[in-house]
């Protein structure tokens, strides 16, 4: 069968591992694919960086905001970061050329999303974002289609794993907020700013994303209440281990009277909640439906195998030819939230 070609535009902790993952399970994808996936051109800023993978055979392209039309292939992935610049335009000539477009990159779709659907499913091209939310945990796929039958009354959980690292480490070995903080960058967990990650902004990328999906209404990024870790001190985490709890950063969404309200913030979990045993870089996600009742996701978060494992699932679907609309239902149809609860960024 022909092959699915693919051009890949970031080569870093994710893109690397995509290559990676596409050369170690070549031919299991293949088989569940029922074709061959394959990288036919990359682009980066540097031409000349140690990867630490061979790019030598994939043609590159300079023009990073033409690669769908100067590689010829038939679906984009972005792997670049940023809610605007050249991620942005990328997606833009993508989809209006026609071709299909893959993403990680959660700023970009909690701001742009919208619109990048309407280009999608006018032409009826796939937009597909599985890894933005929550690394490898398939939870697009469980909300759009596991849980397609039911009305969700929230959607909530741990979605950054960096926090989730700082939050659970410190609480281990009572380290200190900015040493670990440097660990999960090397570890390649951070986002390129990592104020995004400690100011809780990643996460209400995510649980717009998420809500979007949960209640089928349209993306609301400016209607998330947001507060972070920068505050937490080893102190708070000690006190509250004696008193029963752990801190983690929650997000939560809940469709409630007609409105949707979203906040993200540091909370004490029980001991007894399963979310206060997601240590490390895990990500969970608890969605309470009306006839599936809770169900509970979790996984890595955050890092190339886990991420990357979720941008070749989303190929995978593009060779089947299996997709839907980029959100829940049509962006025709998405409901515009009642504004419930916002805050500062
Ligand atoms: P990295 O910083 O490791 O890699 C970014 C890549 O994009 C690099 O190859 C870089 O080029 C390239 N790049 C950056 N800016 C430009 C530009 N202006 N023009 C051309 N190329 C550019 O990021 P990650 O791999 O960690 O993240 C990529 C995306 O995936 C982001 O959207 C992130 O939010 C998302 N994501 C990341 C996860 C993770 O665990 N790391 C998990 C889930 C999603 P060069 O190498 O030449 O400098
Ligand atoms: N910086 C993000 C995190 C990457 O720590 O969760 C995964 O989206």
């Amino acid at each position: 069968a022909e092959p699915l070609k693919v051009a890949l535009a970031g080569l870093g902790t994710v893109g690397g591992g995509v290559i990676r993952l596409i050369d170690a399970n070549r031919a299991l994808i293949e088989r569940r694919a029922g074709r061959p996936i394959e990288i036919v051109a990359v682009s980066a800023r540097d031409r000349g960086k140690d990867r630490g993978v061979d790019i030598s055979r994939f043609q590159w392209v300079d023009d990073m905001t033409a690669l769908g039309e100067l590689s010829g292939a038939d679906v984009v992935v972005e792997l670049i970061g940023g809610s605007d610049g050249p991620a942005l335009t990328l997606a833009r000539n993508t989809l209006k050329s026609g071709k299909a477009f893959v993403t990680a990159n959660k700023a970009m779709i909690a701001h742009h999303g919208v619109d990048l659907a309407r280009l999608a499913d006018e032409k009826d091209i796939p937009l597909k974002f599985e890894a933005a939310v929550a690394g490898g945990i398939p939870v697009i796929k469980g909300l759009r289609e596991g849980a397609a039958a039911n009305e969700i009354m929230r959607v909530y959980g741990i979605l950054n794993g960096t926090c989730n690292y700082i939050l659970t480490t410190m609480e281990k070995d009572g380290r200190d907020f900015a040493e670990v903080l440097a660990e999960a960058q090397a570890l390649g967990y951070a986002e390129s700013d990592p104020s995004f990650d400690i100011d809780g902004v990643d996460a209400a990328h995510k649980l717009s994303i998420l809500a979007s999906l949960a209640f089928g209404s349209e993306l609301d990024f400016a209607g998330v209440a947001a507060t972070g870790i920068r505050h937490v001190i080893a102190a708070d985490i000690f006190e509250a281990a004696q008193l029963g709890f752990r801190v983690r950063l929650v997000g939560v969404a809940e469709a409630n009277g007609g409105g949707l309200f979203q906040r993200v913030h540091p909370c004490l979990v029980p001991i007894s909640h399963p979310l206060a045993h997601v240590a490390g870089s895990l990500n969970a996600v608890v969605a309470e439906g009306n006839f599936v009742g809770r169900l509970f996701f979790q996984g890595a978060g955050a890092g190339d195998g886990p991420t990357a494992s979720a941008v070749v699932a989303d190929l995978i679907d593009v060779a089947r030819n299996e997709y839907g609309p980029a959100f829940a239902m049509p962006v025709a149809s998405l409901a515009q939230p009642g504004r419930a609860d916002a805050g500062e960024r």
